[in-house]
Parts: C-alpha cells; sequence; structure tokens
C-alpha cells in the first residue's frame, strides 16, 4: 500500500475513535518520520482504547477488594514428602519433561527503569564469580534439564518492540549462550499508548506515539498472536514454565511443581514465599470471595497488609514470585477471540514529556499521564484449580531490580552464594564460614552442573572449599 493510502487508512480509524491528532503533524513530516509514525498508529488497538477510556483514564477505577478476603490454603510440598501424591507428582513431572510436554518461558519485555542498567535485563551479570548474564544462567539450566531428563526444553522469550533487537543481539553474540539456535524462540509484547488525562493518546514526539509496553499480561495474548500457542500445540507442548528475567535464582523447569500442577489438574500454579515483612513489595496470594488470585502490594489495603492470625501470625503471608505453571490448553481458552473471561488493565500514573502534534514548534513540555498495563497473576482467578506453593525464599527467589538496597546486584550475588554453599554442605562439602556467619569463599554452580542440591549430590565434588577462594562449579 502506497504512503498516502495507509495514511488515509490510518486517519479514518483514529478520527472514527476521536484520535485524529495523532497524525496531526503529517503535514510538516518527511516521508521516513511518516513510516515511523504509520507504524506507530497501526499498532494501536484504537476500539479497544475506546473502551478503556472512559474507565481507566477518564475516571479513576476504583480498587475494589472483595469483602470475603482471606488467607488461601497454600501446598507444602515438605508437608507431602514420601506421600503417594508427591509420587505420583515426582513421576508425572518427571516424564512431562522427558516427553516435552513442558516448555520454558521467561517474559523479559519490561522497560527495568528502577536498576539503571542500559539495555535488556537478560543481558546484565548477574553471576558472582563469573558475572554470567541472567540469560546464560537460564540457558545453563536448561542445558542442566537436558543432561538431568534427556531433552532440552524449547526456551520462549517475550520482547517488547523497544528491547526485542537488543535482546536477539545478545544471543547472537553470545552464540546462542550455548543452546542451539532452533531451541530459542523470541516473540515480541503488544504495546499500549500512554494516555492525557482528557483521553488523549499522547505523543512523545512529533512522529511518535507514546507507546510502552502493556505488561507482563499482555504475554498470554502475545503468545497466541505470535504464533506461539500454535507452535506448541503441533509439537504437543502442553505446559508452560514462566517466570520473569530478574531472578537468577529460579528453578526454571521444576519437575515437582510442574507434577503437583498436574495431578491436581490445575490450569495455572503458581509459587510463594514466606513474605520478608508485612508490607514487602510483592503480589499477596488471597482467596477473594472463594477464588485464588494476587493482590498486588501497592492494592492491598494496608489494615490487610497488616492483619494478623490469632496466634499472632501474617494472615497474608504467601508473596508471589511470579513463577508459574500455566496450561498451554488455559492460555488458548482465555486468550481466544470472544473470550468471556479477559484480564483487567492497571492504571499507573507518570509523568513524562510529551509533544503536542498540530503545534508546528512540537516543544515538548512535561505531562502528567496514564498508563495501562495487564498482568499475567489476573488469569488465575480463571484458572481451575489454581494451586499455589511455598518454596523457600533462600532456595529460589532473589531478584535484581534496584541498583542498591533490597532486590540489587549485591544482594542477589550474596544469595546466589549462600545457596550455592548450603547445596554444597548438604552433599559434604566442607565450606569455610566467616565469623559472621557468611561462606569464607566467593562460590558459584552453574544450574547446568546441578539444578537443585538433590542433582548436585549426583555430581563430581571437591572434598572441601578453601578459606577466601573464588570457585566455579560448571
Ligand atoms: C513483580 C510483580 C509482583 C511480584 C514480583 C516478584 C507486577 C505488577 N508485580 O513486581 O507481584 O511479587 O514481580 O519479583 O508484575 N515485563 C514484561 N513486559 C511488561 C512489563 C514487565 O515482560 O510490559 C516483565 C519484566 O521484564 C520482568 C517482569 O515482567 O521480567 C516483572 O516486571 P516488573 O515491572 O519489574 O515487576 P515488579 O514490580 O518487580
Amino acid at each position: 500500500m502506497s504512503l498516502d493510502a495507509r495514511y488515509r487508512a490510518a486517519l479514518d480509524t483514529a478520527g472514527a475513535h476521536g484520535q485524529a491528532h495523532v497524525l496531526g503533524a503529517w503535514e510538516r513530516l518527511d516521508d521516513d518520520a511518516r513510516r515511523t509514525l504509520l507504524e506507530d498508529v497501526e499498532r494501536v488497538d484504537f476500539a479497544l482504547c475506546a473502551s478503556l477510556i472512559g474507565e481507566y483514564v477518564r475516571e479513576r477505577p476504583r480498587i475494589v477488594i472483595p469483602d470475603r478476603i482471606e488467607a488461601p490454603p497454600v501446598l507444602n510440598p515438605k508437608s507431602l514428602a514420601m506421600s503417594a501424591e508427591w509420587t505420583r507428582a515426582w513421576e508425572a513431572g518427571e516424564s512431562a519433561i522427558r516427553e516435552g510436554r513442558v516448555a520454558a518461558f521467561t517474559v523479559a519485555g519490561g522497560q527495568g527503569t528502577r536498576l539503571g542498567y542500559d539495555g535488556p535485563k537478560g543481558g546484565y551479570r548477574v553471576s558472582p564469580v563469573r558475572e554470567a548474564p541472567l540469560f546464560q544462567v537460564f540457558a545453563e539450566g536448561l542445558r542442566g534439564v537436558q543432561r538431568r531428563f534427556g531433552r532440552l526444553p524449547r526456551w520462549y522469550i517475550m520482547t517488547s518492540p523497544g528491547n526485542h533487537d537488543a535482546t536477539q543481539a545478545l544471543f547472537e553474540q553470545s552464540g546462542w549462550y550455548g543452546l542451539p539456535r532452533e531451541a530459542v524462540r523470541f516473540f515480541t509484547q503488544g504495546q499500549m499508548p500512554a494516555f492525557l488525562p482528557d483521553g488523549q493518546i499522547a505523543m512523545s514526539e512529533r512522529h511518535r506515539i507514546a507507546l510502552s509496553p502493556d505488561g507482563h499480561g499482555g504475554s498470554l495474548r502475545a503468545l497466541r498472536d505470535s504464533g506461539a500457542l500454535e507452535e506448541m500445540r503441533n509439537d504437543g507442548v502442553e505446559q508452560i514454565s514462566y517466570f520473569q528475567v530478574d531472578n537468577p535464582l529460579v528453578h526454571i523447569i521444576d519437575p515437582l511443581f510442574i507434577g503437583l500442577h498436574l495431578v491436581r489438574q490445575s490450569e495455572m500454579s503458581s509459587k510463594a514465599v514466606t513474605k520478608a515483612s508485612d508490607t514487602e513489595r510483592v503480589g499477596n496470594f488471597c482467596l477473594a470471595d472463594g477464588r485464588l488470585c494476587v493482590i498486588e502490594y501497592s492494592d492491598l489495603p494496608e489494615a490487610l497488609a497488616l492483619r494478623k492470625n490469632p496466634d499472632g501470625s501474617r494472615t497474608f503471608d504467601a508473596g508471589s514470585i511470579a513463577i508459574h505453571v500455566i496450561d498451554r490448553a488455559f492460555v488458548e481458552r482465555v486468550t481466544a477471540p470472544g473470550a468471556a473471561a479477559r484480564l483487567p488493565w492497571h492504571r499507573a500514573d507518570k509523568r513524562v514529556a510529551v509533544v503536542d502534534p498540530m503545534e508546528a514548534a512540537g516543544v515538548p513540555r512535561l505531562a502528567d499521564v496514564v498508563k495501562l498495563e495487564m498482568f499475567v497473576f489476573d488469569a488465575i482467578p480463571l484458572a481451575r484449580n489454581a494451586m499455589v506453593m511455598y518454596t523457600p525464599r533462600e532456595e529460589e527467589f532473589s531478584p535484581v531490580k534496584n541498583a542498591e538496597g533490597a532486590d540489587s546486584p549485591a544482594t542477589s550475588r550474596r544469595d546466589q552464594v549462600r545457596r550455592a554453599a548450603r547445596w554444597l554442605r548438604e552433599a559434604g562439602v566442607r565450606v569455610p564460614s566467616r565469623e559472621d556467619g557468611e561462606p569464607d569463599a566467593i562460590i558459584e554452580i552453574s544450574p547446568a552442573f546441578a539444578l537443585d542440591a538433590a542433582d548436585l549430590r549426583s555430581r563430581p565434588l571437591p572434598g572441601a572449599i578453601e578459606r577466601g577462594s573464588r570457585v566455579v562449579l560448571e
């Protein structure tokens, strides 16, 4: 289609939804800028925007906390140890992995602004000795799965338009982090425009719509729109092992978790940790009107966050670490055209530089805008038999989110070393301690070498770690 025909079609659609101003600078743009602008405009679902503006932009959506809100049942896998269900779950999980019915899925489309790292977060060098990037740690986890179960799971990675090329370049430059190229599949998530408070779509430049990723909840429809779901179906993939790009401790494919998901016939299962404090910045698992759900820390009323049980323990104590097993068929169901149940949107208020495309000068000014995102955990209440199970924090959760303080590179490296030391000690290796109790060595265990403490016991190990040394088991 010619540029002019595309322009007329775009103007028709935008105009029909009261957003013709997005093309307001057309006459003042050269052809390159016109093409860029059309690409942006063609990415916008104007009908969807129109349906959301009234509820989420002009009005501030009320966060409704149901009257009946209770602590959910959280499965503690330790309590099942050696039971018949435990054995069945292990068998079911291991066969699913061996038979190629499980794919790994990383959401990596976020903008990573808090870490202050320039580039896709997966390229962040996170490991304590080798300084391996997050993507490498996950790739080694997949190789560990291949070593242990005889099958390399396919790895789906969701990027966003802003970091897609840079992410792919990281894989190319690193030789696909040691994986066969065909084991890794990328797809890009959708975007949503930011809105001015009156509902007008905001422009970041005269020829650019202020677009940002539509949240990790957008991963479900991106799985569908990209063809990944169909590919999974053709390849016999039934379960999707979902995790975020920021947590190097994740057990990317966990046979027991997958097995419990299967034997309990859950459509979406989640892992939780005991919260570090009442107001820790994690999602909270709750039972709302009898259905399992996650309420984000920012939405949980303080009175509920502080609520205690008669024995003094915290009522809402299960924090979400954004690790899920999701049935492929469930994603197909919730993303089917015309599906009855949809994910809600969440509003975030930001202050960003915008331009008025109708003004000849197009000088940027700071403005309040509304961004809309979907969260993947909002699919939990839509799932049949949704299940949540505890995992020890020190075993599986130490994300890199902030440059300093909690959830920073320093705390994540510390926790990687602590876990490596614990696994080694459990395997009978002598690991020296400092006076403060921390391991007196910097130890790194590649997930290709061992996936967990039990796996490590079957590997060739030294008798002791030397005080003050730097050790890598890979
Ligand atoms: C998130 C969860 C929180 C959970 C915590 C655990 C939300 C709203 N909150 O918090 O409940 O306890 O992780 O670590 O998610 N991403 C995309 N596309 C997007 C937005 C994000 O792929 O459009 C990805 C990011 O790349 C990252 C992950 O989602 O891998 C988390 O995003 P982030 O915004 O950092 O969530 P948190 O606020 O840290």
